[in-house]
């Protein structure tokens, strides 16, 4: 039986990849830092098939001692200060989780293991200011954030133990993948929580930033297999996954709408627009939402991911609009303070 030890299993990604390697067999082992509240919701589905250890990205230690214990096969780096608009308040600490981090869990693997295959999460962000459109594996990095930054760190460092020592190591360019788990914070999410909520007649109106913002969103449950198929290769590599269709915030929040049978129509009130239903304010722009330096436009070319690995998404913007739209009228219908 394969082994795999996944860092970041208490969020997004760290749930969906638990489930998808469990189905395949494996015996997982989640990394988990220690907090003052036992925040395990995510897991709950399966978190007593798997083996939580605990450790931090900043603790050498801790992951020296989990690799060597747990002598895994596969290691997927999924752990992160993965709130953008958190790095520029917290810079260095993202820089040492984001950054940093990598080179501990591939410093460790090497010394200890070299045969251990190692995925890294990294991250359309690092496109930034995008280059070229679509962005693809030869687009050069220009990240808009300390985020962005510590990313390409994790990025480079990954192909350097690579090269330097023929690590099994790769990178998952992932472009945004959202879901019913994704975190409250991050704009999806923000939205269709917002959005049944207003349906229950909970909440009157949302307020967001940059309502112009294009993003290339695709399911989480769809982009998991895609790191796995990564370290099932002979030969480590990087890989761009994305679906190639971008989409704004706007247009994501007007599918929200209809999901629940509400026509969204734009309105300018001065500077801001304004976002009404039944000639009700339901959205209205919030410059506190707005980053120092805005990521415009990202859509990604799989291109290669499709041809070598045989990947491709299968959940549409559609369908996943949906799926977290009814999830969180479920959740509120049953607690409205979820
Ligand atoms: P997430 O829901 O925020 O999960 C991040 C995970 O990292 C959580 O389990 C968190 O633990 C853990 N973590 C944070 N700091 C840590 C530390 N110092 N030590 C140990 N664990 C720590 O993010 P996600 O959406 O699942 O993303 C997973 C990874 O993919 C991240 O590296 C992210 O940057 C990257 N990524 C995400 C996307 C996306 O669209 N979702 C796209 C590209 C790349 P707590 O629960 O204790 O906070
Ligand atoms: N969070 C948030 N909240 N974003 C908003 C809001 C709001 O109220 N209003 C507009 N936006 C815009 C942001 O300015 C940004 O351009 C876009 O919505 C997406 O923001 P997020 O959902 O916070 O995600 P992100 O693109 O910054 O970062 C996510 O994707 C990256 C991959 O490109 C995170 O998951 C990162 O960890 C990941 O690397």
């Amino acid at each position: 039986m394969k082994k795999a030890l996944l860092t970041g299993v208490t969020g997004q990604d760290g749930s969906f990849l638990a489930e998808f390697l469990l189905k395949r067999g494996y015996e997982v082992y989640g990394m988990y830092r220690r907090t003052s509240l036992e925040i395990l919701d995510r897991l709950l589905p399966v978190h007593k098939e798997i083996h939580l250890v605990q450790g931090d990205m900043t603790d050498a230690t801790s992951i020296i001692r989990n690799l060597k214990e747990i002598k895994p096969d596969e290691v997927y780096n999924l752990a992160a200060q993965s709130f953008v608009p958190a790095s520029w308040t917290q810079p260095v600490s993202t820089g040492d989780m984001n950054a940093l981090g990598v080179a501990r869990i591939l410093e460790s693997i090497r010394l200890l293991d070299p045969t251990m295959r190692f995925y890294q999460a990294s991250s359309s962000e690092m496109f930034g200011k995008a280059q070229e459109v679509p962005q693809n594996e030869k687009t050069p990095f220009y990240p808009r954030s300390p985020y962005g930054v510590a990313k390409v760190y994790g990025y480079w460092i990954t192909v350097n133990y690579r090269e330097s020592y023929g690590l099994h190591a790769s990178n998952g360019i992932l472009f945004n993948h959202e879901s019913p788990r994704r975190g409250k914070q991050f704009v999806t999410r923000k939205i269709s929580h917002a959005v049944a909520k207003i349906k229950l007649g909970l909440l009157d109106y949302v307020e967001l930033g940059n309502l112009n913002a294009k993003r290339d969103w695709g399911y989480t449950g769809d982009l998991v297999e895609a790191m796995w198929l990564m370290l099932q290769q002979d030969n480590p590599d990087d890989y761009v996954i994305a679906t190639g269709k971008s989409r704004s915030v706007k247009e994501f929040a007007e599918e929200a709408f209809k999901v629940v049978g509400m026509d969204l129509k734009w309105e300018d009130e001065g500077l801001n627009e304004i976002g009404k239903v039944d000639g009700r304010i339901a959205i209205k722009v919030n410059k506190k939402f707005y980053r120092p330096a805005e990521v415009d436009f990202l859509v990604g070319d799989a291109t290669k991911a499709r041809k070598v690995l045989g990947w491709k998404p299968k959940v549409s913007f559609k369908e996943l609009v949906k799926m977290m739209v009814e999830s969180d009228l479920k959740l509120l219908t049953s607690n409205p303070n979820a």
